[in-house]
């Protein structure tokens, strides 16, 4: 491990760009939280960094792209994983697709999606920045499995769900307002906006998922109850 270049130190983990033996990778430390009682910390931190590392394998052998897995140090929470060249699906949206692309990126991600709900993982922290595209071929890149858990509970499967689509419209907060402003017309075109966007992966999702009817069932349940808490909270 010659070169390591301190990328991003958030609230949780340090992350660091390396190399291991050659090769590019990225090491993801776990820090501990001083708040939190020291044995049940340490315990915490040793499942999330677990987890994610069993995660990220079973990914792998199911054909679904995630970074390979180069070292596990539990002792020092640190899980050394490929360093992804690309971005993540949070900056390449930000800066600008148009409709095709995002159809392309959204069918991606509902097809995915569909494999590993399937499997009965959840991924626990779905946002755009836990997906990369790999430069070059723009294939889908799942990262981050620090919350994964395995569960076969349509309602977790829906939260899933939920929660991306409350990621990606808190990202894209212009094309919802572009969407509010038409509502009020009949528009019968193709509109394609964060809702009918997000409808995308909704559809790849229940095209190819086994078990999507009670899954969209408790995503439509979840997202009603959030917009009720919205309104009226
Ligand atoms: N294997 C990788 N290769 C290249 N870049 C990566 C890799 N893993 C993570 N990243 C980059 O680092 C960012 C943070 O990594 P990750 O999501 O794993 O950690 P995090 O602690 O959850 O951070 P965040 O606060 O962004 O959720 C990602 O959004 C991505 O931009
Ligand atoms: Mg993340």
């Amino acid at each position: 491990m010659a070169t390591v270049v301190p990328v991003k130190q958030g609230a949780e983990a340090r992350l660091l760009d390396i190399d291991f033996g050659g090769r590019p990778a990225f090491a993801k430390q776990r820090f501990k939280k001083a708040y939190r009682h020291p044995v049940l910390d340490e315990r915490l931190t040793a499942r999330r960094v677990t987890q994610e590392a069993r995660t990220m394998l079973r990914l792998r052998r199911a054909g679904i792209d995630a970074p390979a897995l180069f070292l596990l140090d539990t002792a020092n929470s640190i899980i050394y994983v490929e360093r992804i060249e690309g971005d993540t699906v949070r900056d390449v949206l930000r800066g600008g697709v148009d409709d095709a692309q995002f159809e392309a990126i959204a069918r991606a991600i509902g097809a995915d999606l569909a494999k590993i709900h399937d499997m009965d993982l959840i991924h626990g922290d779905l946002t755009t920045s836990n997906m990369m595209l790999r430069h070059g071929t723009r294939k889908l890149v799942w990262i981050d499995f620090g919350l994964s858990y395995t569960s076969t509970l349509a309602e977790d499967k829906g939260v899933d769900l939920y929660v991306l689509e409350r990621a990606i419209q808190s990202t894209h907060p212009n094309q919802a307002k572009a969407m509010v402003r038409h509502a009020g017309r009949a528009w019968r075109g193709t509109l394609l906006t964060p809702w009918n966007k997000f409808d995308g992966i909704i559809r790849q999702y229940t095209a190819d998922s086994k078990n999507a009817q009670p899954v969209i069932r408790k995503f439509e349940e979840v997202r009603l109850r959030g917009r009720k808490r919205t309104a009226f909270g």
